[in-house]
């Protein structure tokens, strides 16, 4: 179906010109209606049919005995524009915009223009579906980097352990990095994990990452993400890093010491200026990141061998704790055990009352090397069970 006009107007001054315009009015995708200065329907396109459902049987009849309440003919009187005037009738729901034709500073007729509705709450069903799939995915990414640990739970009334306790609780709201140091097993992440929980990021991402773990030639993309030009056979591909996902909360970057030099300088630059740089990309991007380091090495030993970079050392030994290994706090090691027991119960499915520990194991526990600490111990227990 065509545009439809009763009696042409004077401006169409041939066939051809009343095709185009046709044309022009019948390929726009918001419903047209036109009255002229009587309040008769001169025009309806085929879109307005669609939305509104009205015919063209209305052409050259007055709009109001049709439509009793329409306001198109009110802007013939006060000459003003109406805008997002909401219609609804059994099962169609549209927005209109009505304005008055003038020419010469005559009124000559007046438009109404609208827009499906329908399609909008398709588009914003379609929205809303996708933004809970978004809030979901938040939330899988938000436990997956989160702090479970509190102070609450770090187990241990030994005096060098007290001192860990005691410091690290008090550096919880500086943004200055921390340095953790300590066997494996000692509780290195689990400080950290306090220390972000204690803070006012908590509710911020933490952000684990093992250096060891990740070849030193990928660490540097993962850390700071890359940009298009970074891989040459691979094509507009980019990708945060860890530093970018980790804003406003803590990044622990745990074996440090097995960072490449060249990354130790680069970190340290991250540090100092508080900014990143994507892998292959010139700019630079603001970010505000508490880094918690941890290492089971000598740093200051790495560091007189040129194997650590000193003036990251020196930037990262501000604020440092050190966590005694478990043999040197057997006193711990009953209240670990009975609490490494007590989470092991909770996880077994066989009767509680079973399990006891009695004080000749206990000795033996406390006499033992524990070279891999409580993680070691942990293992034991679980074993055990
Ligand atoms: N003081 C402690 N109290 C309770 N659990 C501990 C304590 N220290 C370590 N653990 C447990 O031992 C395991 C190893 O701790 P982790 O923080 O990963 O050590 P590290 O990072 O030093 O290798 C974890 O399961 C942790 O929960
Ligand atoms: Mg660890």
């Amino acid at each position: 179906m065509g545009v439809l006009f009763k009696n042409h107007s004077k401006v169409f001054s041939s066939e051809k010109e009343v095709e185009w315009w046709n044309a022009v009015i019948n390929s726009i995708n918001d419903g047209i209606l036109v009255i002229d200065r009587q309040g008769l329907v001169k025009l309806i396109n085929p879109e307005y049919t669609r939305i509104t459902g009205v015919s063209s049987e209305i052409l050259g009849k007055p709009l109001r005995e049709y439509h009793p309440s329409a306001q198109l003919p009110d802007t013939l009187e006060d000459k003003k524009c109406r805008i997002g005037v909401y219609r609804k009738t059994e099962n169609r729901e549209y927005m209109v915009d009505m304005a008055p034709i003038i020419v010469n500073d005559e009124v000559i007729g007046a438009v109404s223009v609208c827009k499906s509705l329908t399609e909008v709450h398709r588009f914003s069903q379609e929205l809303k579906k996708q933004s809970e799939k978004l809030k979901q995915l938040e939330r899988q990414m938000g436990s997956l980097y989160e702090a479970k640990y509190t102070f609450e739970q770090i187990i241990g009334k030994h005096t060098g352990l007290k001192g860990v306790f005691y410091a690290a609780e008090n550096v919880t709201e500086s943004d200055l990095p921390i340095l953790i140091t300590g066997e494996s097993g000692t509780g290195k992440e689990l400080f950290s994990q306090a220390i972000h929980n204690k803070s006012d990021r908590k509710d911020q991402p933490f952000i684990s990452v093992n250096c060891t773990a990740i070849h030193s030639t990928l660490l540097e993309s993962e850390l700071f993400g890359y940009g298009e030009g970074a891989f040459t056979n691979v094509k507009k591909c980019v990708k945060a890093g860890l530093f970018e996902i980790a804003n406003h909360g803590t990044i622990f970057l745990d074996e440090i010491c097995n960072m490449s030099y060249d990354l130790q300088a680069k970190l340290l630059k991250v540090l100092q200026e508080r900014k990143i740089r994507r892998v292959g990309e010139m700019i630079e991007r603001d970010i505000d990141v508490r880094v918690i380091a941890a290492t089971h090495r000598d740093l200051h030993h790495l560091v007189n061998k040129n194997q650590f970079f000193r003036p990251l050392f020196d930037r990262l030994n501000v604020i440092r704790l050190q966590i005694p290994p478990l043999r040197e706090r057997t006193e711990d090691i009953p209240d670990l055990v009975y609490s490494l027991i007590q989470s092991a119960i909770t996880h077994s499915p066989t009767d509680s009352s079973m399990y006891t520990i009695d004080e000749q194991t206990l000795r033996f526990l406390q006499s033992y090397e524990w070279s891999g600490n409580v993680r070691e111990l942990k293992n034991v227990i679980n074993y055990a069970f």
